[in-house]
């Protein structure tokens, strides 16, 4: 019964292909051109042009799928340009160019130090549901970039090295991955918008410690409430880029639902371009919240920072801090004694 059926689909694929050709040839022999098809100077468009409206080349289908009717199409070469050699330079220069930022950076500045040292006495930075929220939409982000790279970077680059089979493989499971993790995805980006608006509402203060250099470039130490000029930068950029690519995504994963093939396109070339420089915009957080400063991975990783840290990066935040629930109240002992 499959095997029938599968020699139907076929059946009826071959007289679609068949129906197209058939329609179409009478359909451009019926237009007399200007254009000889046969002349070694006649660019591909010049014909195209010539054979219809927009230059497509469509025919009719007995199958309710009318797309498929459409043989060739332009704006379909234009993405395919797009896709496999635009987007390839967008993406190469956006996060390469950020790596050599960051790399240069940490060479020539270093790491953004302590240099009072710490004091021992740690203040509660984010609670077990702030660093719950953040890290699952850490972890979905890391393999929907590396599972949406592969997309665009996989058949030059990994291809060659791996082998078919195994990219082949290996890109099946990367796009399960890519649609499956966009939903936690998506849900943790609008738990940061929920959680941390209240925060990331820009002020005068941020201008000041923009023009500081935000105690990273220099060696100022501006100051700032609960999340600095740079901190609402990234906010910000998850909150709209993580809405952009979750709305371009699901256009693209439930194909044709809500838009035609120029809207597909469009969808296609929105989310790639977001997401590429996405990817390089939070190279520059990952950077700076691990090897990039002293003291600032614990307030992810276990939710508290020394005072001092405090002091130095957020003493407006701290101020308020100590004013809310007292010294002794906000204060937490460190997780672990340092020895003596
Ligand atoms: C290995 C990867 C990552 C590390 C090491 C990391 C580290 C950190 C740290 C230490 C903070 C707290 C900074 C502070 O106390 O002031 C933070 C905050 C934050 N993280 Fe991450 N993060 C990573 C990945 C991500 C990803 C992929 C996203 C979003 C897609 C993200 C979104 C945020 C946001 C919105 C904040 C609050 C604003 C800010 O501090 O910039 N993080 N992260």
């Amino acid at each position: 019964m499959a095997r029938l059926l599968a020699q139907a689909r076929f059946i009826i694929g071959a007289i679609a292909v068949a129906l197209i050709l058939a329609i179409a040839a009478p359909a451009g022999a019926q237009q007399p051109s200007q254009v000889n098809p046969t002349a070694a100077s006649v660019k591909e468009q010049q014909l195209l042009n010539a054979l219809g409206a927009g230059g497509s080349v469509s025919g009719r289908v007995s199958i309710p799928d009318q797309k498929s009717a459409n043989l060739i199409h332009p704006a379909g070469r234009d993405w395919r340009q797009f896709h496999e050699v635009t987007l390839r330079w967008i993406g190469a220069i956006s996060i390469l160019g950020m790596l050599i930022i960051l790399v240069a950076f940490y060479l020539i500045r270093g790491q953004v130090k302590l240099h009072g040292g710490f004091s021992g006495r740690r203040i509660v930075r984010f609670n077990a549901f702030e660093r719950l929220i953040h890290w699952m939409t850490a972890t979905c982000f890391i393999i929907l970039a590396i599972s949406g790279l592969n997309i665009t970077f996989g058949k030059p680059l990994l291809m060659p090295i791996i082998g078919e089979a195994a990219f082949a493989g290996w890109s099946q499971w990367a796009k399960y991955a890519h649609n499956y993790l966009s939903f936690p995805f998506a849900i943790g980006v609008f738990v940061i918008f929920l959680m941390w608006i209240a925060g990331n509402i820009p002020n005068k203060v941020d201008i000041q410690w923009l023009k500081e250099g935000g105690g990273i470039i220099g060696d100022k130490d501006p100051p700032s409430y609960r999340f600095n000029g740079g901190q609402k930068m990234i906010y910000w950029v998850v909150v709209i880029g993580g809405t952009a690519v979750a709305i371009t995504g699901y256009l693209l994963m439930f194909p044709f639902y809500a838009t035609d093939i120029q809207g597909m396109q469009l969808a296609q070339t929105v989310h790639a371009i977001i997401a590429v420089l996405f990817v390089a915009a939070m190279l520059a957080h990952i950077y700076i919240g691990s090897i990039g400063m002293e003291g600032a991975f614990e307030a992810m990783g276990e939710g508290t920072v020394d005072v001092n840290w405090a002091k130095k990066h957020h003493s407006l935040w701290l101020e308020q801090e100590m004013a809310r629930v007292g010294p002794n109240e906000s204060e937490r002992q460190p997780m672990a004694t340092p020895a003596e």
